[in-house]
């Protein structure tokens, strides 16, 4: 008899497991009941801004990570200063940076429109990254929704949280291990600087005093590093735009590391995934031979990075508007 019970037990739980959700986890059917349209609001409106303004896609892929790596994925990065709250647009990786946050504004109006208070700011994130990806070119993959959105903003987390490009190779390694990101998804990830743009300011130590002998990089490849010196002068020019990636600047592809191979890597940060480890370097040449692998890996990254420690169930709120809590 009890062997019986047990078997039916056993028997519905099976049945029913597709159905049940584990607390606190994200699943990408989320919005199916509540917001079926989601994913195409998000979708024509990041088509849209891309359509006018390629560089949007990766200005959005990088919100996405700003936004994770402070306190979770949260849509903490979206809060204007109000109040005690003091902006992370005002930290240092995003001030005169971060960018996409009027894009953001459009997608929230739209499907506050179609169901309102449903939809996060944190979900609106990851799904404009994942659609930035698409449309330049770059892997496809199923978004876990279901994350709310921070009472609050951290610019202390800002700062430090978030890797800076002149960081050595172990400080940005333990910054990924911090948030439970591996040398894997640190390597994949920044395959991210395959699109989108840096200013001067970002890498020009590279090019004028590396380190502190008034030499540039010997890691960066002179004639590039030439080229570089004319539109990013000693002083002046902090805000000159270079592409990432100059060999397809706007396309999402692994020249990234084919670049980062030939020492023409645009920051320091990227070129040391080949200069300062044996198992990064391994695995920008395997990324640089193998775009499949590439995005394969970036799919999963992503994923993994979007999973960073999200407020489910009834924590946070449902903001009505990005950029400020709900009264
Ligand atoms: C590994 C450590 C990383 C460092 C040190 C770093 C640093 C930077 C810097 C300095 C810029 C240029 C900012 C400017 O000058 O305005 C930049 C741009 C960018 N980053 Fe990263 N990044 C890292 C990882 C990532 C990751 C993990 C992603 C996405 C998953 C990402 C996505 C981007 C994109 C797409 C851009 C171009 C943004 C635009 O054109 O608006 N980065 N990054």
């Amino acid at each position: 008899m009890a062997k019986s019970i047990n078997f039916i037990l056993l028997f519905s739980l099976l049945a029913f497991a597709p159905f049940c959700q584990i607390e606190g986890s994200l699943y990408p059917q989320f919005y199916e009941g509540s917001c079926p349209r989601v994913h195409d609001i998000v979708n024509s409106i990041v088509a849209k801004a891309f359509a006018k303004d390629p560089r949007m896609a990766a200005s959005l892929l990088r919100l996405h990570f700003h936004d994770c790596f402070v306190k979770g994925c949260d849509a903490s990065i979206l809060l204007d200063s109000s109040g005690t709250i003091i902006s992370e647009k005002r930290s240092n990786p995003n001030r005169d940076s971060a960018r996409g946050f009027e894009v953001i504004d459009e997608i929230k109006s739209a499907i506050e429109k179609e169901c309102p208070g449903t939809v996060s700011c944190a979900d609106i994130l990851a799904l404009s990254a994942r659609d930035s990806t698409v449309l330049t070119g770059g892997p496809n993959w199923e978004v876990p929704l279901g994350r709310r959105d921070s009472l609050g903003a951290s610019i202390q987390g800002s700062n430090n949280n978030i890797p800076a490009p002149n960081n050595t190779f172990e400080t940005i390694l333990t910054k990924f291990k911090l948030k439970g990101l591996d040398i894997v998804d640190l390597v994949a990830l920044s395959g991210s600087h395959t699109i989108g743009d840096s200013r001067c300011t970002s890498f020009r130590q590279r090019l004028y005093n590396q380190s502190g002998n008034g030499k540039a990089d010997f890691t960066l490849d002179q004639n590039y590093a030439a080229k570089l010196r004319t539109q990013c002068p000693r002083s002046g020019g902090d805000q000159n735009l270079f592409v990432l990636d100059f060999v397809t600047p706007t396309k999402f592809d692994n020249n990234y590391f084919k670049n980062l191979l030939a020492n023409k890597g645009l920051l320091s940060s990227d070129e040391i995934l080949l200069t300062k480890n044996k198992v990064s370097a391994d695995l920008v040449k395997k990324y640089a031979e193998r775009n499949d692998i590439f995005f394969e890996q970036f799919a999963k990254s992503m994923i993994k990075m979007g999973n960073i420690t999200p407020l489910t169930d009834s924590k946070g709120e449902i903001r009505k508007h990005c950029r400020k809590i709900n009264k």
